[in-house]
Formats: structure tokens, C-alpha cells, sequence
């Protein structure tokens, strides 16, 4: 068999994946004006079930979490039900799928989100950074700092929609603590000047994820959490004095509350290997993220360098990425104009598996 430890079945947490490819993280903005799915997300999610494993795009538990354009939410019963097609179609398959929790925090624009909502962050610093929105890359824009009652009402939508993921049937939730969004925000000293508890000294930068991770393991058990981490990661005007120290810690942390996995993407240009970082400092599930291709997940994965690998790009491209590793067939190339635009099939759901390519 092509590449045995990839098509290896691996235990995660409470899940059992039939395989060690997962589909990474993927945010393809085509949500509707309620930041709802569709049934063309169901189509999507549904061809790309052959995975071990699907996390799906980053998904906001508040309407101020949001950040980017059309992307979907989870903080009311119509998008659980939105959402509860697509688990089911997945599960037909005999697939598993995990729910990305993502609030954007500062990072954002105003037209990319609902009137009335706000822009919370740790600090009342701007991300030096462009986004994209529907009138053209915008500035982003300076946050307000948020209060310690703003603290505990994040960690409530969290909560929330840590429950409502499991009433869509979701079989696991991952946090993204990646990439420069709110739980990022609070870890990094550049975009946390906060003099109370939640800021300063390390300790007191981790305490947010910390205290976020809890409560979201109490909700769902800790074998149904992930964390996702870019260590040293500049995205987003992400600035920490000492990533290596920062990402250390949290990750004993993760190994404490006995977390699902780590899904770690490794980065060259930080200088920090995050999978190497990941196996030393925690003992559950790691999965290697970026540039990887199935030759090398199956030899990092043997290695025991990485438990698993996820596949982003070659998944948009791709919807039946597992068959075609398995024969070592040529993958479609992704259309880079498709990735984020529209609301129809072209670009999402309409990329021809290996039989409609013959
Ligand atoms: C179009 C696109 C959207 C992405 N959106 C997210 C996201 O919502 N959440 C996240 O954690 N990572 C996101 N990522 C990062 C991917 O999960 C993955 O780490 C990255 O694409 C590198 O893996 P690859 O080389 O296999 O594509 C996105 C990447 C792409 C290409």
C-alpha cells in the first residue's frame, strides 16, 4: 500500500479518524447575509468526507467575533440547524468533522460585519494590516480594550458555542489560536498592553486560552478539543518578544487538560520547529500543518515526528484527496481566482474527482 502510515487509522481524543489526513482549516467565504451555510456547503464538506478528519473554516461564536467577509457563525438555533446538514452528510460518509471556533478579535473591518458589533481586543491597538472586504482592502481598525466583564461574556459565547457545536453534531471542536485572531492577541506581548490579570507577565498573557480551554473542555470533555497554534507566526500584526517561551507553556498547558490534539503549522521563516515544540511539551495528537504532500506526511508521520497531517490547499482543489494520494494520481490545480469568490458551485464543489478527470 502507498504510504501506510498516512492510511493508518489513529485514535484522537474520543474520535477514532480512519486515516491520518486531515482537512485542514478553510475559510472560503460564501456564507449568507446571516452567516449561515448552505446546501452548497454541505455538497463541499460532504465530497471532502474521505478525509480522516475535517476542520472545517474558522467559524465565529459571536457576531462581534467575525472579521472577514461571509464567513459563517454559530451563536443561533438556525445556524445549527444550517450546520447540522453538513455533519450529517459527513457522517453518511463515514467521515468525522470538528468545528473551528474562531473570533477575529481586532482583527477585521467594519463592512465585513454586522451594524452594531465591535471590535474587542486585549489592547486598544490596531493591527497593522490590510483586509480584504467587499469595497477593496480597508486599514483595520483600532479595537476597544475589553473589560474584565467583556472577558467573561467571550468566554460565554465560547461556551456557547461549544454547546451548540455539539447540538449540530459536531464530533469535536478545535480553538484557533492562530494567526493573529483574539486568543492569539492575548498571548502576544505586542497586542497585549494589559496591567491587569490578563496581561504583563506570561503567566498572566496565558491566563485568557487558559481559562478559554477549560471551559470549553468542561462543555464538550477535553478528548473533543483541539488548540491551533502558529508559533512565531507574524500574520496579522502578530508580535510576541518570545514566541519559543510563549508557545512552550501553552503547550503544557494543553498536555494538562489532557486535550484532543494540537494542530500545529510549521513555518520556516519563524525559525521555530512548531512539531518538534509540539512533541516536547505535549503528549496528545499532534498534526503537522503546511506544504506538506503525501510522501513526506507518510515520512514524518513514521518518523513520529507528527501523529497526523492536514491538507489545506490540496483539499480546495482536490475533493477526493485520499484517493488520489492512495493511487499517487496527479492532483487538479487550484484555481487561485475561485478560492474566496461568489456563492456558486464554480471553484467549491464543482473540482472533478479522479474518475471525471479520465
Ligand atoms: C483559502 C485559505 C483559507 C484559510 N483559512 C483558515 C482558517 O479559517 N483557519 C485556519 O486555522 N487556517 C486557515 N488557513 C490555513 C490552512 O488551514 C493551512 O494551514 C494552510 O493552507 C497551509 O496548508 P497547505 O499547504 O496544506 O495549504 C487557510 C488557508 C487557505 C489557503
Amino acid at each position: 500500500m502507498m504510504y501506510p502510515h498516512l492510511f493508518s487509522p489513529l485514535t484522537v481524543g474520543a474520535l477514532t479518524l480512519r486515516n491520518r489526513v486531515v482537512m485542514a482549516p478553510m475559510t472560503r467565504s460564501r456564507a449568507t447575509d446571516d452567516d449561515l451555510v448552505t446546501d452548497l456547503h454541505v455538497e463541499y464538506y460532504r465530497q471532502r468526507a474521505n478525509a480522516g478528519l475535517i476542520v472545517t473554516e474558522g467559524v465565529h461564536p459571536s457576531a462581534d467575533g467575525k472579521g472577514y467577509n461571509r464567513t459563517p457563525g454559530i451563536y443561533n438555533e438556525e445556524q445549527v440547524a444550517a450546520w447540522r446538514a453538513v455533519t450529517h452528510a459527513v457522517h453518511d460518509e463515514g467521515g468525522l468533522i470538528a468545528c473551528q471556533l474562531m473570533h477575529c478579535g481586532r482583527v477585521g473591518h467594519a463592512n465585513n460585519k454586522a451594524a452594531g458589533t465591535e471590535f474587542l481586543a486585549p489592547s486598544a491597538i490596531a493591527a497593522q494590516a490590510q483586509i480584504f472586504t467587499e469595497s477593496g482592502m480597508q486599514a483595520m481598525p483600532t479595537p476597544r480594550a475589553m473589560t474584565l466583564a467583556d472577558i467573561k461574556a467571550v468566554m460565554n459565547d465560547y461556551a456557547r458555542a461549544t454547546q451548540l457545536c455539539l447540538d449540530a453534531g459536531f464530533d469535536a471542536i478545535e480553538l484557533h489560536c492562530a494567526s493573529g485572531y483574539l486568543p492569539a492577541q492575548f498571548l502576544a506581548s505586542g497586542s497585549n498592553l494589559r496591567t491587569d490579570q490578563y496581561g504583563g507577565n506570561l503567566e498572566n498573557r496565558l491566563r485568557f486560552v487558559a481559562e478559554l480551554l477549560t471551559v470549553m473542555a468542561d462543555i464538550a470533555g477535553p478528548d473533543r478539543i483541539g488548540l491551533r497554534i502558529s508559533p512565531g507566526n507574524p500574520y496579522n500584526d502578530h508580535a510576541d518578544e518570545n514566541p519559543l517561551e510563549t508557545y512552550s507553556a501553552l503547550l503544557k498547558i494543553a498536555d494538562n487538560l489532557g486535550l484532543a490534539w494540537v494542530h500545529a503549522i510549521r513555518m520556516a521563516s519563524t525559525g521555530i520547529d512548531s512539531l518538534a515544540l509540539s512533541k516536547k511539551n505535549y503528549g496528545g495528537t499532534v498534526i503537522g500543518s503546511d506544504s506538506f504532500d503525501a510522501p513526506e506526511a507518510d515520512t514524518f508521520i513514521g518518523e513520529g515526528r507528527t501523529d497526523a497531517v492536514s491538507f489545506g490547499r490540496a483539499y480546495i482543489s482536490n475533493p477526493d484527496l485520499v484517493a488520489r494520494m492512495q493511487a499517487d494520481a496527479p492532483l487538479n490545480p487550484m484555481d487561485k481566482k475561485t478560492i474566496y469568490a461568489g456563492t456558486g458551485t464554480a471553484g467549491y464543489t464543482d473540482y472533478p474527482t479522479l474518475e471525471q478527470n479520465d
